[in-house]
């Protein structure tokens, strides 16, 4: 008798109960996937509140149409050791938090509409001895059954595995089942869809049958008419393999995304279709305010969004560990390169059994994620481990067997350590602030293949987003002198920063309040004025594009001595004008910029005066650029500390009749500013090739109104597999929509109608900026979040919440 079951997938995403072994009596229900046993604080709170053991259990009833197919139970992730109980029996132990895993639960079912008991016991403290764990790690690790769970119901002869390597000549197929088929004599077919709109359904490939030899069948054709996978046009294409035998029956089928692409790196960067490619990126931990790792599918997808849409990156590591497949699904649709990696933290741990993990973790990491095109890079170290030729021999070798198409990295901080990997991937945090960018491969390795900077900055300069605007200033500099360092390095592939996102740590680093303040944006996704260094080398296109940041808020009163220092402009506008208290003063362009390696460095506004030292204040043209050069000299060092050299030119100038102490104090005063008098406004404006303005940013103009504004990335929230949520991002801003980077204030925040809030009702500005996360709750309609700030006003935001009756859930 034929089995062919149609392939079918049933979420188990909600109506879990769980206890904590700390306190068995509490049993919480109607849990839902992701979920975080302990919902955190902002910050100051100690790790130990989320490391217990946690005893997940939901019921499901055996269906009918399950009669004599196969059933697979998997759970995309659980932190950290997961132990599946099935109607009481045990059936596995997973011993990674970051990898899926799946179990045959067929065997072990109950009959036709009885029900069934799934337990999962989830071990989440930090002393198991697997990876990441055994010494102290810079992230927290966070605990719970946070990726999501389903089965499947597939025919009990089925494809475990369909791999796709994909470039621009050809692609190969692996396909391996789950048994050999005894006295069935089977095949397999592949079609290629192309995506038109939202939907594959564009015919443009079929393959002939490939006979399935034992359990395994590899499909090697050459590449039709298809278009590249490339970072502008991400080009995807569907897959879909059919398991048939003779009679044309069909057994399994499965549907891959896929796209064409060639990726290289050699010793001269690195190639993406042939094409030379910068790398240009940041580090990502997947840890979020209040729910730690337990952020649902939009949530993943959104983090990308922001990534290669807000901040302009090109590739983003996950460090460190692989992260959730609809984070790295959105990089392969948005064409955002991905370099993943196994967990860990500079520790190898002694035992064979943690070693043996490593390898487990290099198997599952290469087998799930092999088919994005997006990932271009295993990382097959502990990051920044110590060198160890056994292990690492091993973990290269499966990753390539595995993956012949992608090159392996491995990131460490040890110059000259041994080498098995195709790509030298280097933490380089030589810039101190005033040194070079970054070290050149040759001193950091003889080795000739490609080299990557997999991190800089981090440690080197934590930066909150209320630290002062030197320090803020001073970040964003950092980061785009060793951005500019490496795009001017023909030896370096590219760099990518640490990091993206503030993130949750442990005691012994960050800042004591369990925040490592690393990030070019806070933990809510706001943006540090760093951000804009990577934001600003966006392509400028049209209006839409501009991007326009100023370091400054013009408040000598937040410098020492009111020296104001420089004021810098991130714009990827074609240029800028600057005006100070209305008056036109300069242009400037890109080229302006003393960073020559991007595309669009932040560029110094040297000048507030212009030519009004002439036209206005009538001093001789042939002296006003060094009584300019003089005003700048002093606002920078005050007229005690002025060098020792300009203090002579001074001299120089009153010599000559150019100046008087008197006049150059008027002067001063004039252009300057100063402590107590009216403070200058300087307007920047953003302009387009034919000089029509298209951004302007006003700054130092005395507030007056103070509002909060409330963005988020959607205002449509589906409830598919699991709940949605979104972040609402709260800026204070004045009548400018200037940030006002001081306000610290607190606000309260209610939901109505078919969104809940996450996290604590009462919150507080952080920086001028805060962050509130909604979530859906099982209805449909609309949702209403009300924030009321301290001083009563009420800002309201309208979500719809739609229900995806597509999904199927138990
Ligand atoms: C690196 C490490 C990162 C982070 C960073 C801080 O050494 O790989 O995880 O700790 O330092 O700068």
């Amino acid at each position: 008798m034929k089995n062919c079951i149609s392939r079918t997938k049933y979420y188990l995403n909600s109506g879990w109960s769980f206890f904590a072994q700390k306190d068995p009596q509490k049993k919480h229900t109607d849990i839902e996937i992701p979920h975080t046993p302990v919902v955190l604080s902002h910050n100051c709170f100690d790790e130990d509140i989320y490391q217990d053991i946690y005893h997940y259990s939901k019921t499901f009833t055996t269906l009918p149409q399950w009669e004599g197919a196969a059933i697979l139970l998997t759970v995309e992730g659980a932190a950290h050791r997961a132990t599946v109980i099935f109607n009481g029996n045990e059936l596995y132990t997973h011993k990674c938090g970051y990898t899926a895993f799946t179990v045959d639960i067929t065997q072990y079912l109950n009959s036709t509409d009885k029900e069934n008991t799934l337990e999962i016991i989830l071990d989440s403290c930090e002393s198991l001895d697997q990876p990441p764990f055994g010494n102290v790690i810079d992230y927290m690790t966070y605990a719970g059954l946070y990726r999501e769970v389903y089965i499947e119901q597939v025919s009990s002869i089925y494809m475990k595995d369909v791999a796709v390597f994909s470039d621009m000549a050809y692609y190969s197929s692996t396909i391996e089942l789950n048994k050999i088929p005894d006295n069935l004599s089977l095949s397999v077919t592949q079609s290629l869809y192309k995506k038109n709109n939202d939907s594959y359904d564009q015919l443009i490939y079929e393959s002939e049958p490939y006979k399935v030899s034992g359990n395994k069948c590899t499909i090697k054709s050459p590449v039709l008419d298809v278009e590249s996978w490339s970072l502008n046009n991400p080009n995807l294409y569907k897959l879909v393999t059919h398991l048939k035998d003779t009679d044309g029956n069909i057994y399994d089928t499965n549907e891959t995304i896929t796209g064409f692409r060639t990726i290289s790196f050699d010793s001269t960067g690195f190639y993406l279709n042939g094409e030379k490619i910068k790398l240009r990126g940041l580090n990502r931990h997947q840890s979020y305010p209040y729910i730690g790792y337990a952020a649902p599918e939009k949530l993943q997808k959104d983090d990308a969004f922001i990534i290669k849409n807000k901040l302009g990156c090109n590739i983003v590591r996950t460090s460190h560990y692989p992260q959730s497949q609809y984070f790295i699904d959105e990089c392969d649709r948005l064409g955002l390169l991905v370099f993943t990696e196994i967990p860990g933290w500079q520790h190898i741990g002694e035992s064979d059994d943690w070693k043996e993990q490593t390898l487990n973790n290099v198997r599952d990491m290469v087998l799930q994620y092999r088919n994005h095109p997006s990932i271009i890079l295993w990382g097959v170290r502990i990051n920044e481990s110590q060198d160890c030729d056994e292990l690492y021999e091993k973990t290269n070798e499966l990753a390539r067997q595995l993956d012949p198409t992608r090159p392996t990295g491995g990131v460490r901080f040890l110059k000259n350590s041994h080498f098995f990997e195709d790509v030298y991937t280097y933490n380089d945090f030589v810039h101190n602030g005033t040194n070079t960018g970054l070290l050149h491969k040759k001193s950091v390795t003889k080795s000739r293949g490609g080299y990557l900077v997999s991190e800089y900055c981090g440690h080197m300069y934590p930066v909150k987003s209320f630290d002062s605007e030197l320090m803020r200033t001073d970040l964003a500099l950092r980061h785009a002198r060793i951005a500019d360092c490496a795009a001017k390095y023909n030896d370096i592939a590219g760099a990518i920063g640490w990091c993206a996102f503030d993130y949750h740590t442990h005691n012994d680093f960050g800042s004591g309040d369990r925040i490592c303040y690393h990030g070019v944006m806070d933990m809510f996704r706001n943006p540090k004025l760093a951000s804009f260094v990577y934001a600003s080398q966006k392509d400028y296109k049209q209006a839409a594009d501009c991007v326009l940041e100023v370091s400054t808020d013009m408040h000598i009163g937040d410098f020492q001595a009111g020296t104001l220092g420089e004021i810098w402009a991130f714009t990827n506008a074609p240029a800028i004008k600057v005006y100070d208290n209305g008056e036109y003063v300069k242009t400037y362009t890109s080229k302006d910029s003393p960073f020559k390696g991007l595309a669009h460095g932040p560029i110094l506004i040297d000048d507030m005066i212009g030519d009004r030292l002439v036209s206005q204040d009538k001093i001789n043209p042939l002296f006003a650029p060094s009584v300019k050069k003089l005003l700048f000299i002093i606002r920078k060092y005050t007229v005690d500390k002025t060098p020792l050299k300009y203090k002579v030119l001074f001299a120089l100038l009153m010599l000559c009749g150019a100046i008087t102490p008197k006049r150059m104090e008027q002067l001063y005063f004039k252009y300057m500013g100063s402590w107590g008098g009216n403070s200058r406004v300087t307007t920047v404006e953003a302009v387009d090739k034919d000089n029509n303005p298209i951004k302007t940013i006003k700054r130092g103009a005395r507030v007056k109104q103070i509002s909060l504004a409330l963005e988020s990335l959607r205002d449509t929230l589906i409830q598919g597999s699991s709940y949605d949520s979104v972040e609402i991002n709260i800026k204070a801003v004045d009548e400018h929509e200037n940030i006002l980077h001081y306000c610290q204030e607190p606000f309260t925040v209610k939901c109505e109608g078919a969104v809940k809030l996450i996290g604590s009702e009462i919150s507080s500005l952080k920086g001028g900026m805060g962050g509130v996360y909604i979530r859906t709750k099982g209805q449909s309609g609309k949702g209403t979040v009300t924030v009321k700030d301290w001083l009563g006003n009420i800002y309201t935001k309208e979500f719809t919440v739609i229900n995806d009756s597509k999904v199927l859930k138990l």
